[in-house]
């Protein structure tokens, strides 16, 4: 079985940046090597948090060339697909708890021309998204309850990522196993070792003494065999 990517993607949580010197976060990641920019959006509904929307995604999208990991803890979100399609979002990842018509709000995420992903919370199970896999190019494994950067990773979220990635693999999905929640040098290799690709990562990277440096260090933690 193909475990996964040959390497790691790193995937900056801009919610952990300050939104003052906004520029400079992301040239930061930028500098330091990231592979993507995740960008939460919350509704205070679906999580206890409010974000932001479209707005800023227009403003980051100005701001980088890289790819903008848009997700989506959002009621009813494909009433948002359109705004943040021509924000410059490059790809939108719904929650499957709040997505009864899965498999058309992700082929209406496709038609757009951005990249589906799917999300699941750590009491959803992975059964969840098992009809719609040919649908979605990312599956997000939720590592905490989302709402707020700077939480616990849970740890038998290990488990469920292995889950997922025998679930992608039995599919001969291409799909991206995506893990989002306390990762951090302590947690990343653990999970790279359990299938997953891609990385979002807030607190470890812009609470860091040297927030760029831990790009790196990040992405090296997954080299290091145990
Ligand atoms: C949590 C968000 C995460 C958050 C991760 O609800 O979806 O993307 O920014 O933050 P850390 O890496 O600090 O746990
Ligand atoms: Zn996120």
């Amino acid at each position: 079985m193909t475990p996964h990517a040959p390497t790691p993607r790193i995937a900056p949580s801009i919610l952990s940046a300050d939104f003052a010197r906004l520029a400079d976060e992301i040239a930061m990641c930028e500098a330091g090597g990231a592979d993507w920019i995740h960008v939460d959006v919350m509704d205070g509904q679906f999580v206890p948090n409010i974000t932001f929307g479209t707005k800023v995604i227009e403003t980051v999208r100005k701001l980088t060339d890289l790819p903008l990991d848009c997700h989506l803890m959002i009621v009813q979100p494909e009433r948002f697909f359109d705004d943040f399609a021509a924000a410059g979002a490059s790809g939108l990842t719904i929650h499957a708890e709040v997505a009864p018509h899965l498999q058309r709000q992700l082929t209406r995420i496709r038609e757009l021309g951005c990249r589906p992903g799917v999300a699941v919370n750590p009491s959803t199970p992975l059964t969840s998204v098992a009809d719609v896999i040919a649908d979605f190019d990312l599956l997000l494994v939720m590592t905490v309850n989302p709402g707020f950067g700077g939480q616990e990773f849970i740890p038998h979220s290990l488990d469920k990522i292995q889950r997922a990635r025998i679930l992608l693999a039995g599919a001969e999905s291409r799909a991206t196993l995506e893990v989002d929640g306390g990762i951090s040098r302590a947690t990343i290799g653990d999970c790279w070792r359990a299938g997953a690709e891609a990385f979002v990562a807030g607190n470890a990277i812009f609470s860091a003494k040297a927030p760029k440096a831990e790009i790196g260090i990040l992405r090296d933690a997954c080299a290091v065999s145990v």
